[in-house]
C-alpha cells in the first residue's frame, strides 16, 4: 500500500525519465536560463491548471495563481512576481486568467463571514458594487457568478494597467500586451473576454506622467 504522496514521487520519476527519453537535453538547457514570453495569473483552483490547459511546456509560462485571480494593489506577492516578470523576465503577454464557477466569486456574492478569506474576496465585492445594477438584471444566480467572473477578469486587467510597472513597460518597450480570459469547466475551453494593448489609456487619475 503506498501513501499518496509516495505516489507523486514515483510519477515525478517517470516523468523526468521520459522527458530525457524525448529530448536528451531538456534538463540541461532549462536549469540554465527561462524565457518565458507569458506571464500567467490565475485562480488556485485545481482545475485550471495553466500548462496542461494551454499545453505550454516547462519554461515557457511564468505563473502566479491566487483565489480568484486577483490583481491588488498592495498585495507584495502579485507585485514580486509582476515586477519581476515584466522587468526581468521582459514577457511579451500577460494573462489574467478565471473560470466560470469560481468558488472565490461566488463566496465574494454571498454573505458568510468566512474568517481572514473576506479580506480577499473584498476586493471581489467591489467589483460587484461597481457593477450592481447590471448583475442584478440577471435573475438566474449561476448566470450571474458567471458574469461576475467575466467582470471580475476585465477589473483585474484594469488593475495591472493601474500599476507603475505596467505603464513604464508600456511607455519604454511597448509591451506587454494584457489579455482576460475565462476558462470553462464544463467544456475546458478558454474564452477571452478583453484585451489592452501597450499604450491604451485609462481614466486619467490613474495615469502616472514622471515615468
Ligand atoms: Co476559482
Amino acid at each position: 500500500m503506498i501513501n499518496s504522496y509516495d505516489k507523486l514521487l514515483l510519477e515525478n520519476k517517470a516523468w523526468a525519465t521520459e522527458q530525457v527519453q524525448l529530448d536528451t537535453d531538456f534538463f540541461k538547457r532549462l536549469s540554465h536560463i527561462q524565457t518565458p514570453e507569458f506571464l500567467w495569473i490565475g485562480c488556485s483552483d485545481s482545475r485550471v491548471p495553466a500548462d496542461k490547459i494551454t499545453g505550454t511546456q516547462p519554461g515557457e509560462i511564468f505563473v502566479h495563481r491566487n483565489i480568484a485571480n486577483m490583481v491588488v494593489h498592495t498585495d507584495l506577492n502579485l507585485l514580486s512576481v509582476l515586477e519581476y516578470a515584466v522587468q526581468v523576465l521582459k514577457v511579451k503577454h500577460i494573462i489574467v486568467c478565471g473560470h466560470y464557477g469560481c468558488g472565490g466569486v461566488r463566496a465574494a456574492m454571498g454573505n458568510h463571514s468566512l474568517g481572514i478569506i473576506n479580506k480577499w474576496l473584498r476586493n471581489i465585492k467591489d467589483v460587484y458594487r461597481i457593477h450592481q445594477s447590471n448583475l442584478e438584471k440577471e435573475t438566474n444566480e449561476d448566470k450571474r457568478a458567471d458574469m461576475l467572473v467575466e467582470l471580475n477578469v476585465k477589473e483585474q486587467i484594469m488593475n495591472l494597467a493601474k500599476t507603475s510597472i505596467i505603464q513604464k513597460a508600456w511607455k519604454y518597450e511597448q509591451r506587454p500586451h494584457l489579455h482576460g480570459w475565462v476558462y470553462g469547466l464544463n467544456d475546458g475551453i478558454i474564452k477571452p473576454v478583453c484585451e489592452m494593448e501597450p499604450g491604451t489609456h485609462i481614466d486619467p487619475i490613474y495615469e502616472y506622467d514622471n515615468l
